[in-house]
């Protein structure tokens, strides 16, 4: 008898969300990505308990027919790529097909979408059980998924705390609502709203909205562009810089990732405006065309790597110290 088995797809599925669900903010990245692609203009998330016990993301996007509804949580199913093309000039934040198969092979998850044409559609979902049922006709998309890792004890008590898994589910809201200033959000925590930004596409006003005037205030624009990469963003002047680099925000194509290098340049372009140890409050959007990027580096896409990477970084040390010595804001 022969020893290699083909695993059966919801151990397969376990497996997979080990890589694509870390914690609680995993989820609300993965559901507020999914609007966003949906094309969503208004995204309401809301959470309990940190989100162990629950998260929803309502959208008032494009929805999914029936059909597609089932899909959804089939491994490898998406309507974001399909050919190899594709998969080298990627303009979603999705692509792969393994987020809601992974998130329900963890979760309870309740789907209720609808295309506003047709019959509506609500479908249950857990390691156990799958149920469809027909739905109201509201357009739009809303994700439920309760009790995350229930099956899975070891991953639940590698959590941490509340406040910590509070703080990194706040962290993914805030990047994303930067990343997409033209979307109106609205953060929901136990009930209490924690912050709403308008989707009026104005960046300085989503970071009002998050981080308060004073912050804002202290916020000088830049801007910048060449054929191959394009700079747009806030930088903040020395009276709002931090002893951390948390606040060192950069976003590349609107999604939003780690970039070692370029965030060395940006200390670096600070060196003269900050005194040691303390890093800048800066909020960069970097627009470059998707064929020279590669997103598929990374199960959880928090790193990329493109090639235009040094030209970024010689950019960034001219472009920031130029603003900032026109302000007159030296130490
Ligand atoms: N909020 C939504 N509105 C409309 N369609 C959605 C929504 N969420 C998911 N879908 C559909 O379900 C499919 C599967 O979603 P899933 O997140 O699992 O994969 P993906 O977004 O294509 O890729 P990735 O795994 O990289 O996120 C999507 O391709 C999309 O067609
Ligand atoms: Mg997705």
């Amino acid at each position: 008898m022969s020893k290699i088995k083909v695993l059966d797809i919801s151990l397969a599925n376990q497996i997979a969300a080990g890589e694509v669900v870390e914690r609680p903010s995993s989820v609300v990245k993965e559901l507020v990505e999914n609007a966003i692609d949906a094309q969503a203009k208004k995204i309401t998330v809301r959470i309990k308990d940190a989100g162990r016990s629950f998260i929803a993301v309502e959208d008032d996007g494009i929805g999914m027919n029936q059909e597609d509804a089932k899909l959804a949580f089939e491994r490898h199913a998406t309507s974001k790529i399909s050919t190899t093309f594709d998969l080298f000039r990627i303009k979603t934040l999705g692509f792969r097909g393994e987020a809601l198969p992974s998130i329900s092979a963890v979760a309870d998850v309740e789907l209720i979408t609808s295309t506003g044409e047709g019959v509506g559609t609500k479908i249950n979902v857990s390691s156990e059980s799958y149920e469809v049922e027909d739905a109201p006709l509201r357009k739009g998309t809303t994700i439920t998924v309760r009790n995350l890792f229930y099956n899975t004890p070891a991953r639940l008590k590698h959590l941490k705390n509340d406040y910590i898994e509070n703080a990194n589910n706040l962290e993914v809201m805030q990047r994303i609502s930067l990343a997409n200033p033209s979307v109106a959000f609205t953060y929901i925590n136990e009930d209490r709203v924690v912050f709403e930004t308008t989707g009026r596409g104005d960046l300085l006003e989503v970071i009002y909205n998050l981080f308060g005037s004073f912050n804002a205030s202290k916020m000088v624009e830049v801007k910048f562009d060449n054929p191959d990469f394009s700079i747009y963003g806030f930088i903040g002047k020395a009276e709002i810089a931090k002893s951390n680099r948390y606040q060192m925000i950069t976003l590349l194509n609107g999604r939003h990732v780690f970039m070692p290098k370029v965030n060395r340049a940006i200390i670096d372009a600070y060196k003269d405006f900050l005194p040691t140890n303390r890093y800048p409050f800066v909020i960069l959007n970097f627009k470059i065309d998707p064929a020279l990027v590669d997103v598929n580096v990374h199960p959880s896409k928090k790193e990329v790597r493109f090639s235009k990477e040094e030209d970024l970084r010689k950019q960034l040390l001219n472009l920031i110290p130029a603003t900032l010595s026109k302000e007159d804001l030296s130490f």
